[in-house]
């Protein structure tokens, strides 16, 4: 790879804007994974985009599915987070790794693979080949340090063909005169460091019995509710045995302290909640578990 292929952002969430703001047009259509983190961005919205929902399997986003958006509204772009999935944790299978950059290469849509959860897996030699590398020419990658230094560091990078950097790099420049240089020294002391390899391998560590910590709870004190076991990141897609939820349910989980994601804010109507276990301990996991299935045995009487 080339350094010109290169743009250091603030954060992955410079990198989406970019793409939005200087790449597409107001009324372009474009597709992103239901559910998804980029459900609860305004940025499509404020580019003026059409926005059409890719389901999802296990396995990661149908392609089938993908073929049929692009001949009804002509798919510009899509958007996906292929690799411990915000909200679902998913990783999507080498099979469909394949399968997914094959359609969109013979569709011509260009691809945005979004990866800051990428390095946070909990198997230590767990290698998971990016879209980038099975498709240089039609991905454009994003990766950030904010999950693995701290969103507040603001730092993140996108990759893609030289022409496209350029012109990204560009507005970025009218926007803000260049990238704050502190932000990149410390992301520079920091990777140069032997122990930053360390660190990630603490955070498998950590994050992998945070994960235990929180299913096992769950396991015990609420049996009935359904989850994907996690295999990296941060989060926890939750299934609660109920018809429907509410807005008001998550607002009497608040009440009780208890902070869910509900599943309407990543795109689906499903009875779907995240729970993120980054920063649990022991008596949360427990008390957590406790709140839902008393909520789930109130509802359900
Ligand atoms: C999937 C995904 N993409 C992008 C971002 C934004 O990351 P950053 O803090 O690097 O802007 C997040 C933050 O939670 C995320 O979950």
């Amino acid at each position: 790879m080339k350094t010109e292929q290169i743009l250091v952002t603030s954060g992955a969430q410079q990198a989406l804007f970019l793409i939005t703001q200087c790449l597409l047009a107001p009324f372009d259509a474009i597709a992103i994974e239901a559910p998804s983190y980029f459900y609860s961005l305004s940025l499509f919205q404020s580019a003026g985009l059409r926005i059409f929902a890719l389901p999802m399997d296990e396995e990661g986003v149908k392609t089938e599915e993908l073929k049929q958006l692009y001949h009804k509204h002509r798919i510009k772009m899509v958007f996906v987070n292929p690799t411990f999935q915000n909200p679902t944790g998913r990783v999507m299978s080498e099979a469909r790794r394949l399968e997914f950059v094959q359609t969109c290469s013979e569709l011509h849509i260009p691809i945005v693979e979004d990866d800051p959860f990428g390095p946070l897996t909990y198997k230590s030699g767990q290698s998971i080949t990016p879209l980038k590398k099975l498709d240089e020419e039609n991905v454009l990658y994003i990766g950030s340090l904010s999950k693995v230094l701290g969103s507040t560091t603001r730092i993140g990078f996108l990759v893609g063909p030289v022409a496209v950097v350029r012109r990204l790099a560009a507005a970025r420049q009218e926007m803000d005169f260049g990238l704050s240089i502190f932000p990149q020294v410390l992301a520079n002391q920091v990777l140069s460091r032997k122990a930053y390899k360390t660190h990630i391998q603490n955070l498998h560590v950590i994050l992998m019995e945070r994960a235990k910590t929180l299913t096992d709870a769950l396991t015990t004190y609420a049996p009935e509710i359904l989850f994907e076991k996690p295999v990296g990141g941060f989060h926890l897609w939750v299934e609660l045995p109920l018809e429907t939820i509410q807005k008001s349910d998550f607002d009497a989980l608040l009440r009780e302290k208890l902070l869910v994601v509900p599943g309407y804010l990543f795109g689906v109507k499903e009875n779907k909640i995240r729970l993120s276990f980054a920063q649990i301990n022991q008596d949360m996991a427990v008390a957590a578990a406790k709140i839902l299935q008393a909520f789930y045995e109130g509802l359900s009487k």
